[in-house]
């Protein structure tokens, strides 16, 4: 079955900028993320690698255009003290990684190895500083090691551990979701726990001025944003924070493949909830700050189901399908569309954890369709926007409803415009008249993401059964773009 939607683009409207933050990804000390996934250590004879980190991996990130990375959690940032990651490896503390399956963490990979990792990757480093069970003095002595180029005692022992010059971390997170697993705070209580770390993070020779983001909301907790920000003074913020997972259930949450369409149509409603969330987050922000100087930082997105079976349930090791190609196109259209106030998010997490860009099995590595889906978006990465508006037909489940099409569209600095598109509905196709109001072309082309089921995904038995294609389906004739769309699909147009 076809249906007809459409989409009017203001080809000459660019406006906000689409921070390539928005294309931000996570890495955790957390199962197979950093260990067993990034890195393998510097003695792996069998994996080509660089200082430890795989090869196939930076390769792959690179392509992808990763512009900042954030590390070391989540909530086991929290728990972490870096000066135990640093200086000669046999001479480091070992920790209990406390929230993610109480597995030994030797420190082999701390802030010299994922500095020098971000470097290996053109990467901005974001580090996500330990308030919950750390101190001001830590935190401190972590800015002056990584950023300070001057004669100092932390700079001193960074020279000492091989490292002449600074790496200058611009990005600093202050603490991790402070309601929970970072320290059960109270907003009141944590806006003053933040302004009195945001104080101790000296901008050293930092030029470009430090980003300090508060840690955020979960999901639709209005009033955390509302408390921050009444008591931080804006100079001391330079983002907040929020987290959104799409979960079906936290105690329910289904298989990452062998899902019905219930769960497919609730996971999707889940991903389409990230509009609401943000528009409302953003509405608290403008009262505080209309002139938009702090960021809404969505540093913790992405679907999270049950881990595969067999795995350490602590490990959150899931597979990736169709459905979640269709969870990254629907949000990355919702960052762009809401460029003003984004301009940063982490999908979480980049290897062998929840929605991964990457799966590893010993030396194999295979590419998720979410990778393909950040690869085909990423020439949206510090365009312009261009708004659009959509009319859809519903993606009809039982008696609820959801749109079916979601897009967005961009012109970049060489004056290419991109149009991404995804339509979510299971059966029904989409022939979409893409008007673009006001603008000139003389040629057109796409890729296309899509496959024969919904619950299919790349194995390491068959790693490319999903990958993008060229697009035969669209057909420009003056600024109109008649585009067909088939179910579950994401394409991204280019127009000259
Ligand atoms: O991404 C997994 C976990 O989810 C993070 O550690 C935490 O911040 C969130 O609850």
């Amino acid at each position: 079955n076809s249906q007809t939607a459409t989409v009017t683009v203001a080809a000459n409207g660019a406006s906000y900028t689409i921070n390539r933050n928005i294309y931000g990804h996570f890495a955790e000390h957390l199962g197979h993320c950093i260990y067993g996934g990034f890195y393998v250590g510097d003695s792996s004879k069998t994996i080509p690698n660089t200082d430890g980190v795989r090869n196939d991996i930076i390769d792959a990130l690179k392509k992808l255009k990763v512009p900042n990375l954030r590390w070391p959690g989540g909530c086991f940032a929290d728990t972490y003290h870096w000066k135990d990651g640093i200086g000669p490896k046999d001479k480091r503390p070992s920790m209990v990684n406390k929230w993610w399956g109480g597995v030994t963490e030797d420190n082999s990979f701390g802030t010299n190895e994922f500095l020098n990792m971000c470097t290996l990757l053109g990467a901005s480093p974001y580090l996500s500083a330990n308030i919950g069970s750390g101190t001001v003095q830590e935190m401190s002595d972590w800015v002056q090691y990584v950023n300070f180029d001057g004669k100092s005692p932390m700079s001193d022992l960074r020279k000492a551990n091989g490292k002449e010059k600074p790496w200058k971390v611009n990005i600093w997170g202050i603490g991790n979701e402070a309601w929970g697993c970072g320290g059960n705070m109270r907003p009141e209580y944590y806006a003053n726990e933040y302004r009195k770390y945001a104080t101790f993070i000296s901008d050293w020779e930092n030029t470009g001025g430090l980003m300090r983001i508060a840690s955020g909301a979960s999901d639709a907790d209005y009033a955390w944003t509302e408390t921050l920000m009444k008591n931080i003074p804006l100079n001391m913020l330079g983002g907040v924070a929020m987290h959104h997972y799409s979960v079906i259930e936290w105690n329910k949450k289904g298989p990452s493949t062998n899902f019905d369409e219930q769960q497919y149509f609730t996971i999707m409603k889940q991903a389409w909830l990230m509009d609401e969330l943000v528009t409302k987050h953003s509405a608290v922000m403008d009262k505080y700050d209309p002139e938009k100087k702090v960021a809404l930082v969505v540093d913790e997105w992405g679907g999270w189901y049950d881990v595969e079976p067999g795995t350490n349930p602590g490990f959150l090791y899931q597979q990736n399908t169709m459905r979640d190609a269709m969870i990254a196109g629907i949000t990355l259209n919702i960052f762009n569309n809401h460029a003003d106030r984004v301009r940063m998010a982490n999908l979480a997490q980049a290897i062998n954890v929840l929605q991964a860009v990457i799966l590893t099995d010993k030396e194999k590595m295979i590419l998720t369709p979410t990778y393909h889906v950040m690869e085909m978006y990423n020439v949206h990465q510090d365009a312009k926007l261009l708004p659009l508006k959509v009319q859809s037909p519903d993606y009809v489940f039982g008696s609820d409803k959801l749109q079916a099409v979601s897009a967005s569209a961009s012109i970049d600095s060489t004056g290419k415009t991109h149009v991404s598109l995804v339509n979510i509905d299971s059966k029904n196709a989409q022939t979409i008249t893409v008007t673009m109001d006001g603008g000139k072309y003389s040629s057109i082309s796409g890729r296309i993401l899509t496959s024969d089921k919904l619950q299919n995904y790349n194995s390491f038995e068959e790693p490319n059964k999903i990958k993008p294609a060229v697009f035969k389906g669209a057909s420009l004739k003056s600024n109109v773009i008649t585009v067909q769309l088939p179910a579950f699909s994401v394409v991204v147009l280019e127009l000259k």
